[in-house]
């Protein structure tokens, strides 16, 4: 479990049986902005120890999946939903989507990737970015017009640059920092809604 200070969100999730505290987060996003509705299909990205693919199971329920992928593995056993344990930087997510019957386009995609953080800010800073990048990658590849796009990144001077690449694929771009985010840290939450590329993915095109 990813539980360090045992804070009020720590004793919250534990007590619901959530793997992290980070569940808030999503559900505050969530709640607002209404993202995770039955039978959507979601990507997970940064999964780990799991509890953002715990909210969305419950979301998306028996019609929906989540596909969660993390460096690290994770054991929770969920109904609709598979785990892979790779580096997203390498693996091919679109035939691994293919492989567990969920082909693309999805409808939603959540990343909470983070690096491994070093103390050197502006150190952790860029590799957030880089994180945020490859998200944004995935999404241009494999989710569907007007569908939704959730990245978390430590704040930094890039910021205003990565929204403006946000704004030009998406309908709305929100910003929020959640209630749960903890005092001293820098993530933010960039909050895309309504995907404008108009990629084609043949017959599991259909527009929701
Ligand atoms: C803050 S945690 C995610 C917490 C998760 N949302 C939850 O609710 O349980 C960030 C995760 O990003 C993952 N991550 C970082 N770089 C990654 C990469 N290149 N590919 C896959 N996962 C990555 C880390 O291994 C880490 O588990």
């Amino acid at each position: 479990m990813a539980y360090q200070q045992k804070d009020y969100f720590f004793q919250k999730a534990k007590s619901e049986n959530y793997a992290a505290r980070s569940i808030f987060k999503l559900q505050e996003i969530n709640e607002r902005f209404k993202i995770l509705r039955a039978g959507y299909k979601v990507l997970d990205l940064g999964a780990a120890p799991g509890s953002w693919s715990q909210y969305a199971s419950t979301q998306v329920g028996k019609q929906g999946r989540v596909l969660g992928i993390d460096l690290q593995p994770i054991q929770l056993t969920l109904p609709n939903t598979m785990f892979i344990q790779d580096d997203l930087r390498k693996c091919d997510l679109e035939a691994i989507l293919n492989a567990h019957q969920m082909p693309p386009p999805v409808d939603v995609v959540l990343s909470d990737m983070a690096p491994k953080t070093t103390g050197i800010h502006i150190t952790d800073q860029i590799r957030s970015l880089e994180l945020c990048e490859l998200a944004l990658a995935t999404a241009d590849q494999l989710l569907r017009p007007r569908g939704s796009f959730i990245c978390k990144l430590f704040q930094s001077d890039e910021f205003e640059n990565f929204r403006s690449s946000l704004r030009k694929r998406f309908g709305k771009v929100e910003v929020l920092r959640p209630k749960s985010t903890r005092k001293e840290s820098k993530e933010i939450f960039f909050i895309c809604l309504q995907n404008q590329n108009s990629k084609n993915f043949g017959k599991n095109s259909a527009l929701r």
